[in-house]
Order: structure tokens, then sequence, then C-alpha cells
């Protein structure tokens, strides 16, 4: 059976005059509905890239990607984008900031009220409802990053893309924030797609995690499976030894790569 979500062996190069750069080579991967898949690798490799092609972002150079079997090449609601540089519009509230994703993809199908009260819902689901009326420069980067969430599940997206979505918040707003998505994937069940550096995120959160070769013409080189009953709790998690073969293996790869990895 296909699965929800198909890279199918996809190529991708940059070209600047004559120069050419081949950034990805041949990477297949396939997510199923529900799962929460991490895509690990060091900086450069192309981990973006490839985030930015399944959002339909950056065109592939050869292969393609299929969302329950449609190609998809052009960005659409179907697949939200949350990145590390909290990406709100700097000149409205925190509320209109998820209002405005809200009525783009709803305006036509759901009632003002109904776009009202989803917004407000998406708010309280991120623990943001309280500052709804606060510009971004009010709130904190975590907060940032809360309502970019909220902002992206809103649009009750097929699949949520998160590149590296915890990356520049200090160590104690990230393990919040990771606790937050743990329970949004739980309670909502979303197919999640997220890039991250950090080994520990990626073992704490994932189904699988793919880990990807060097670049240039990077590929995925291994795949786990990180198989730990949910909810997860990091506290429990720190002696499991699941988790910590798990954690073993990715670090394995990582530096058997020759290269250094963040937060390891
Ligand atoms: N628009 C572009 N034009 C040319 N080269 C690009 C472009 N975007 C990315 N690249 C190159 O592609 C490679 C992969 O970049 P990418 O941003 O995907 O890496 P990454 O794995 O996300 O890195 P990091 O972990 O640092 O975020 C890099 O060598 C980068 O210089
Ligand atoms: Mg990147």
């Amino acid at each position: 059976m296909t699965p929800y979500l198909k890279i199918d062996h996809v190529d991708k190069s940059f070209h600047r005059g004559s120069r050419e750069t081949e950034v990805l080579k041949d990477v297949t991967l396939g997510v199923e509905r529900g799962e929460f898949v991490s895509i690990i690798g060091h900086s450069g490799c192309g981990k973006s890239t490839l985030l930015n092609i399944v959002a339909g972002l950056l065109p592939v150079t050869k292969g393609a990607v299929l969302l329950e079997n449609q190609e998809v090449n052009e960005p659409g609601p179907d697949r939200a984008v949350v990145f590390q540089n909290h990406s709100l519009l700097p000149w409205l509230t925190v509320y209109d900031n998820v209002r405005l994703a809200v009525d783009k993809v709803f305006s036509g199908r759901r009632s003002r009220s109904e776009r009202h009260e989803w917004t407000l819902h998406n708010l309280e689901l991120v623990q943001m409802a309280h500052a709804k009326d606060k510009r971004p420069s009010e709130i904190s980067g975590g907060m940032k990053q809360r309502v970019g969430l909220a902002r992206a599940l809103a649009m009750e997206p097929k699949v949520l893309l998160l590149d590296e979505p915890f990356g520049a918040l200090d160590a104690l707003t990230r393990a919040h924030l990771q606790d937050s998505v743990m329970a949004i994937h739980q309670k909502l069940g979303n197919t999640v797609m997220m890039i991250t550096h950090d080994v520990d995120e990626a073992v704490l959160l994932s189904d699988r995690i793919v880990m990807m070769t060097n670049g240039p013409a990077a590929h995925i080189g291994e795949v786990l499976d990180v198989p730990l009953a949910r909810p997860r709790r990091r506290l429990e998690l720190s002696s499991n030894s699941i988790y910590l073969r798990c954690r073993q293996r990715v670090l394995e790869f990582l530096y058997e790569r020759h290269s250094f990895v963040e937060a390891a």
C-alpha cells in the first residue's frame, strides 16, 4: 500500500551560473498517517531543503512528493510549516495571526463565529489564549513558537512540517514545548515531519528517526524505529533501555559520519 506521504526518489540540485550543487540524491521515504517522523543529520546536509520540497516551496530536480497519492508541487494548506524563526506578522495580534490563516483556509466553509471559536480553540491548545491581544514583540520566543504552532494546527493540515521549531529556545522552554507537541500529537493524531539537530528530542518525540548522510548528494542513511509506548514521560525515559539504545544508535550514526553534533 502507498504511504500517506511519499517522497519518491527525490533529487535536488541548485544552480548558480554554470555551477551546480547536488544537495539531495535519491531520497525516498514513506510516512504513515498519524506518524511522527524526525529527520536528523549534520548542518548543511539538506534537511531544510527536503522539508521545503515537501512544503512545495522548492521544486524537485527529479522525483516527486505524493500526499494521499496526489503529487504536490506548490504550497498548500494541507502542509503547514513551522520554522525555527518565528514567522508571525509583527503588526498583527496573536489572535489575528492565527485568525488570518483560519480565514484563508475556512472562509467559504465556516461562519464568522465558527472561525472565531476555532481560532480561540487553537490558541487554547497551545496555552496562548491569555495573550491573544498581544503583538509578537510583546511575547517571548517560546510563546511565539506556540502561536506559530497554533496557526499551523488551525489550518488542519494533513501534514505538519516542523523545521527545528525549538532550535532558538532555551532548554526549559524547549522541554515545555516538546511536551506540548507530544500532547497535541497524542490528542489530534497529526502526521508530523520534524527536523531537529537534537538527538534526545528526536528519540523523545518520534515514532521513527530518519538519519541523513552528509552532503553533497545527501540521502537517507538509516531509519530507526523508536518502539517506546506513548504517552512518554521524559523523566522516566532517562533510564529506559529502549530509549538509551535508540539514543546510542543515533549518536553512533552521527559520529560515524565524523562531524560534530549539537546537544549530544
Ligand atoms: N537556494 C539555495 N541556493 C543554493 N544553495 C542552496 C540553497 N538552499 C540551500 N542550499 C545549499 O544546500 C545545502 C543544504 O542546505 P539546507 O538548508 O537544506 O541544510 P540543513 O540540513 O537544513 O542545514 P542546517 O542544519 O544548518 O539547517 C547547503 O549546502 C546549502 O548551502
Ligand atoms: Mg535547516
